[in-house]
């Protein structure tokens, strides 16, 4: 996990989640001790399970689940990555275009322009005109998180898109699939009309 995903995790926490008790959690993991020669956790990678315990630490907290908190975190960090990816993006793509692009247009050119980064491999297989199906398979098991950011990532494009999540169990590890389908705009205009009328 990249030290930029840490300090957006702050920024997400501090904006969110303004509590003491918070911002003390945050405090001590994310800043340097007095005197202290540690770096900061925030330029560090790698640390999935320091982060997996702060978003158990801030559920505890807060009384949220961790699946909402990484869910809320991965449509926070969605604009951030719109903000670095629209020069790579192709005005003409719709959603389903941008999602089957990732791979060799914005994850393959982080991996090659710095060894830290290191995102995990989506597979875009497309199932019809309007659905494509994205399959998420990381060891660092941030499913919830990819939601996230899938569903935030749709809001820069024109149509409306449906997301659901499921998951497979294989021998080796849990692979969660998205589908996600452009909104049958033909049914939504349908029942607008539909309600307007009542
Ligand atoms: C909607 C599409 C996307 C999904 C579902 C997605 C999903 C994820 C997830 C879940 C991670 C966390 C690491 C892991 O689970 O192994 C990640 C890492 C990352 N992604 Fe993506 N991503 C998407 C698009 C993008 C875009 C557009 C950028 C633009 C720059 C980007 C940049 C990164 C970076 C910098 C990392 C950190 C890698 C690291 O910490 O080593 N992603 N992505």
């Amino acid at each position: 996990m990249n030290g930029l995903f840490f300090h957006f995790f702050y920024l997400f926490v501090l904006g969110n989640y303004q509590e003491s008790l918070l911002y003390e959690t945050m405090e001590q993991n994310f800043l340097p001790k007095e005197n202290s020669k540690e770096k900061y956790l925030l330029f560090k990678s790698d640390l999935i399970s320091e982060f997996h315990s702060l978003v158990s630490k801030i559920s505890d907290i807060k009384s949220i689940s961790e699946k909402i908190i990484l869910n809320e975190f991965g449509r926070f960090l969605s604009t951030k990555l719109y903000e670095m990816s629209r020069g790579s993006i192709d005005p003409s793509w719709n959603y389903l275009q941008f999602l089957e692009n990732i791979e060799n247009t914005i994850h393959e050119a982080l991996r090659n322009s710095n060894s830290s980064f290191n995102p995990p491999i989506l597979k875009v297989t497309r199932i019809s005109d309007n659905k494509v199906v994205m399959s998420y398979d990381s060891p660092r098991r941030l499913e919830y998180l990819a939601l996230g950011i899938i569903q935030g990532f749709s809001r820069f494009f024109k149509d409306k898109y449906m997301v659901s999540m499921s998951k497979v169990d294989t021998p080796n590890s849990e692979i969660s699939l998205f589908e996600i389908s452009i909104a049958n705009t033909a049914e939504t205009t349908n029942a607008k009309e539909h309600s307007q009328n009542e």
